[in-house]
C-alpha cells in the first residue's frame, strides 16, 4: 500500500480499533466515519500476540485504540467466576497490545476504568477527587483489582494513553449498557455521587487526544459528580413524569450483587485544562442526553 498523506508531507491518520462488537468500540467506529477519519477494526484477539502483530503489519495504523476487554455479562460479577478469562483479556491481552505498539512506536489510546478507587478519609463525598497519580484503593471486585494492576504496569509504557472511564452514559437510552438505562430498570438503587463519562462528549475528545499524541493517565470523566437520585430526577423531568423509584443502602445492595462496586469522584482538572470547553457532568447530561431525548407533551 502506498503511503497516505493529508495533501502535505505529514502522513494521514489511520486508526486501528479493537472492540468492533462492543459498545465503545462501535461508537468510535461511527465517530471516525462521521469525521471521515480512515479506520479499521482489528480482527486479532488480545491474548494472541501473533494475531495482533499480523493486524499491525497488514493495516499499518498511525494510532491504535483499545476498546476491547471483558466487562462481564450481565455485569462485572461474571469476572468473579471467570478469573482466568478476565486475566487473559484484560491483563495479558492489554499488555500484549501495549507492548507491540511500543515496539512499533505507535500510540495506544486505552479505554480503561476509573472504578479502581473508592471514597476514603482524604477523598470524601463532595470533597477532594482522586488525581491521576493517586494509588488505586478499590480492590473489592476482581474486575477492578486486575484493572488497577494492569494500569500500574501500563504506566511504564511511554506510548500508552490510559483513559479512566466511569459509569459511561450515552444519548442512546435504549442501550442496556448505558448507566441510565441500567438504573431506571433496577428495583432499587443506591444514591451516591459519582464521576461519570458522557460518551457523546468524551469519545470525540479521545480522538482529539490521539491527534495531539497525548499519553499518560487521564481521568476521563466530566468534571464533578452526580448522584443516582439526581439522574433519576432529570429522567423524570425530561423523559417520564410518571417515573418513580426506590432507594436502598449499600448494605442492602450487597445482598443483590456478588462483588462490591466502586463509588468515587475523580478529579478531572487535567482533562479540563487540556480541553477547557469540557462541560461539568450535570451540564453534559442535560446537553447531550436529556435535551435530545426530551419528551414533549405532544410526542407522548
Ligand atoms: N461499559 C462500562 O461500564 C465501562 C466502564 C468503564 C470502563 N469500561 C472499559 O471500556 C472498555 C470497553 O467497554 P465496552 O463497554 O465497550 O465493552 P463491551 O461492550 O463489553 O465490548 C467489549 C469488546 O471487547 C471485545 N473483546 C473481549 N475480549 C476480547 C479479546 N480477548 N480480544 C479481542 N477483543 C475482545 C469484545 O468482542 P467479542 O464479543 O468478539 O469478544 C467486544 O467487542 C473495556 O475495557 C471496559 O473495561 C467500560
Amino acid at each position: 500500500m502506498g503511503s497516505l498523506t493529508n495533501g502535505d508531507s505529514t502522513p494521514a491518520m489511520k486508526f486501528l480499533i479493537y472492540g468492533k462488537t462492543g459498545w465503545i468500540g462501535g461508537l468510535l467506529g461511527k465517530l471516525c466515519e462521521s469525521q471521515k477519519i480512515p479506520y479499521v477494526f482489528g480482527s486479532g484477539r488480545l491474548e494472541n500476540r501473533l494475531s495482533l502483530e499480523a493486524d499491525l503489519a497488514e493495516l499499518n495504523p498511525t494510532h491504535v485504540f483499545n476498546a476491547a476487554g471483558v466487562t462481564g455479562r450481565p455485569n462485572v460479577d461474571w469476572c468473579e467466576t471467570h478469573k482466568i478469562e478476565t486475566i487473559r483479556a484484560n491483563v495479558a491481552g492489554t499488555l500484549n497490545l501495549a507492548d507491540i505498539c511500543n515496539e512499533k512506536g505507535i500510540l495506544l489510546i486505552n479505554f480503561a476504568t476509573g472504578c479502581i478507587f473508592e471514597y476514603d478519609e482524604e477523598h470524601q463525598m463532595g470533597g477532594v477527587g482522586f488525581k491521576e497519580e493517586d494509588t488505586p484503593n478499590f480492590t473489592g471486585s476482581f474486575y477492578s483489582k486486575t484493572k488497577a494492576m494492569v494500569e500500574e504496569l501500563l504506566k511504564n509504557y511511554p506510548n500508552v494513553c490510559t483513559l479512566r472511564v466511569r459509569m459511561p452514559i450515552s444519548s442512546d437510552l435504549s442501550n442496556p449498557r448505558n448507566f441510565i438505562a441500567k438504573i431506571v430498570k433496577y428495583d432499587k438503587v443506591v444514591d451516591i455521587p459519582n464521576s461519570m463519562t458522557i460518551l457523546d462528549e468524551l469519545l470525540p475528545i479521545s480522538i482529539e487526544m490521539a491527534k495531539r499524541n497525548l499519553s499518560g493517565i487521564w481521568n476521563f470523566t466530566n468534571p464533578g459528580a452526580v448522584s443516582h437520585n439526581e439522574i433519576l430526577e432529570m429522567y423524570r423531568e425530561y423523559i417520564d413524569p410518571s417515573y418513580t423509584w426506590k432507594n436502598f443502602n449499600l448494605e442492602e445492595q450487597s445482598m443483590v450483587i456478588v462483588a462490591p462496586r466502586s463509588n468515587n469522584e475523580l478529579d478531572a482538572s487535567k482533562l479540563k485544562n487540556e480541553f477547557p470547553e469540557l462541560l461539568s457532568i450535570k451540564e453534559s447530561l442535560i446537553k447531550y442526553v436529556f435535551e435530545p431525548n426530551k419528551k414533549t407533551t405532544s410526542s407522548v
